[in-house]
């Protein structure tokens, strides 16, 4: 593709938004005016996108269609494309398509591997397209900050694709805590079983570390799929899907899992800016450095706020579980290590792996007497619990913003990649979140904000200060 052509294209939308900074560069759709989606990601998750847009029987097909699609794999993506969206333009490289496209473009759905989402994110924000962007929002913290000023900057309607924060359970979760019920919590757990070594999703390298360099198969634009992030040769086990297990292109189990499990206290309790995180064990058969670990307990310690007293959250995967159960568990019931519990000084509440499985009290006795008097609905829903019906009704101006709006997304991200930077360098980790680095880890900043290959820097809005005075 001509590049040039490209970046050329990229100043001029990043001028038009310097000179007119409080004027929105997005387009604007009336109820009845259809969206011109973009979906950069066909194979994999891609399948969430395309079944998702569509609504239940087909009720947002009214609100949205898909005009080009993007895969750097012709051959993985090819039953997803005939599938759903056959006879649609098929780009390898999404600058081409957003060069060649981008008029007839209104918002771009990110679906590939962790270590693409930012810089495909912000090229489409640039250029005033709407963005849902698939969980983590970011493989770093910096890119996670980043997009959040870029969703205001631009004035462009973002959601990032944690499904189960577009369900009712989360918000009805919010309101049973909005209402007392559990008094100060200051214990959280966050149980992920996996990794499921030798799924799809999770492998182990044969050969060990450094991997064997292969050559690409024809199918496979490797160097799109590298992007931004560190290059290495080709090899099997990276793409597809297995990448999640690689510090340099996934966000391991907490990547992983951490979004939806981790969803509801967070935003219950509004967690950030933790003073530590530390790894309190771990197994891995590889370099911390490099690998994910078998299994591990993370400790997150978030201070005292006018909202919260201080809280301590744990992390656990691998098959790993709390020690002790909740003051008020019910005699003879199993803590399964799979799910979260918000524990408060008065009552538990507990979820499965997503906040949408199995909400409750944790105490059964409670919960019967509690179900009876629910607290009232305060929060609004999301249109047929779907993620992508209220990132349309946002674009349409239908309601102000998404759930998991970038503000909040780059929270909740910040708080899981935070959890993976203490698995990958171990110990802990002191941490100034006003700006941005460890106090104790100086190793910590190369991964906090990673530098990009060069060639795939993006470009990001700096504020006036910091284009006056470089
Ligand atoms: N919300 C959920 O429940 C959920 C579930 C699974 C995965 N995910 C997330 O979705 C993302 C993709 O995961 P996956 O399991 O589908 O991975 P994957 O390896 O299957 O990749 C998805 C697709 O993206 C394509 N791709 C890779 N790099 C690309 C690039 N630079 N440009 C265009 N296309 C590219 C791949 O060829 C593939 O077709 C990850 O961020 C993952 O965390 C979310």
């Amino acid at each position: 593709m001509d590049r040039r052509k490209f970046v050329k294209g990229m100043g001029a939308a990043t001028a038009t938004a310097f000179v007119l900074p409080r004027f929105s560069i997005a387009s604007t759709k009336s109820p009845n005016e259809k969206i011109n989606l973009a979906c950069v990601g066909v194979g994999g998750i891609g399948s969430m996108t395309f079944n998702g847009i569509k609504g239940k029987q087909g009720t947002g097909e009214k609100d949205a269609g898909v005009v080009a699609v993007c895969d750097i794999d012709s051959k993985y993506s090819a039953n997803n494309y005939k599938k759903f969206c056959q006879g649609v333009k098929m780009f390898t490289d999404y600058r081409e398509m957003l060069d060649k496209m981008g008029k007839d473009i209104d918002a771009v759905c990110v679906s590939t591997p962790d270590h693409t989402h930012f810089k495909i994110a912000m090229d489409a924000m640039s250029l005033g397209k709407h963005v849902a962007v698939q969980k983590p929002l970011t493989h770093d913290i910096w890119q996670a900050r980043e997009l959040k000023k870029a969703k205001d900057y631009y004035k462009v309607k973002t959601q990032m694709m944690n499904q189960g924060h577009a369900t009712s359970a989360i918000r009805m979760i919010k309101e049973w805590y909005d209402s007392g019920v559990t008094g100060p919590v200051r214990e959280v757990h966050v149980m992920c079983g996996g990794p499921a070594w030798g799924n799809i999703y999770f492998k182990k390298p044969p050969e060990g570390i450094p991997l064997k360099k292969g050559k690409a198969p024809e199918h496979v634009a490797w160097d799109l799929w590298i992007g931004q992030a560190k290059y290495c040769d080709y090899n099997p086990i990276l793409h597809p899907l297995a990448w999640r297990s690689f510090w340099d292109y996934g966000t391991g189990m907490l990547g992983d899992w951490f979004c939806h499990t981790g969803d509801a206290p967070v935003w219950c309790l509004d967690l950030k800016d933790p003073v530590s995180i530390e790894l309190i064990e771990a197994d891995c058969s590889f370099d911390r450095n490099v690998f994910i670990p078998n299994a591990s307990v993370v400790k997150w310690t978030f201070p005292k706020t006018e909202k919260h007293p201080e809280v301590a959250m744990y992390w656990y995967d691998g098959g790993l579980k709390p020690k002790k159960l909740p003051h008020d568990w019910d005699k003879n019931r199993d803590l399964k290590g799979v799910g979260m519990l918000m524990i408060g000084d008065n009552h538990t509440i507990e979820t499965g792996v997503r906040p949408n499985i199995n909400p409750r009290m944790a105490n059964t006795q409670f919960f019967n007497e509690f179900k009876k008097n629910l607290p009232p609905k305060s929060i609004p829903r999301a249109r047929q619990d779907n993620l992508y019906l209220e990132w349309f009704d946002a674009i349409k101006g239908n309601i102000d913003e998404c759930g998991s709006n970038f503000d909040y997304a780059s929270q909740l991200t910040e708080v899981a990649l935070l959890g993976s930077l203490a698995q990958r360098l171990g110990g802990k980790i002191e941490w100034d979140g006003k700006n941005m680095r460890s106090t104790n880890r100086p190793e910590a900043a190369q991964y906090v904000k990673e530098t990009p290959r060069a060639g795939w820097e993006a470009s990001v809005p700096k504020s006036w200060l910091e284009r006056i005075f470089g």
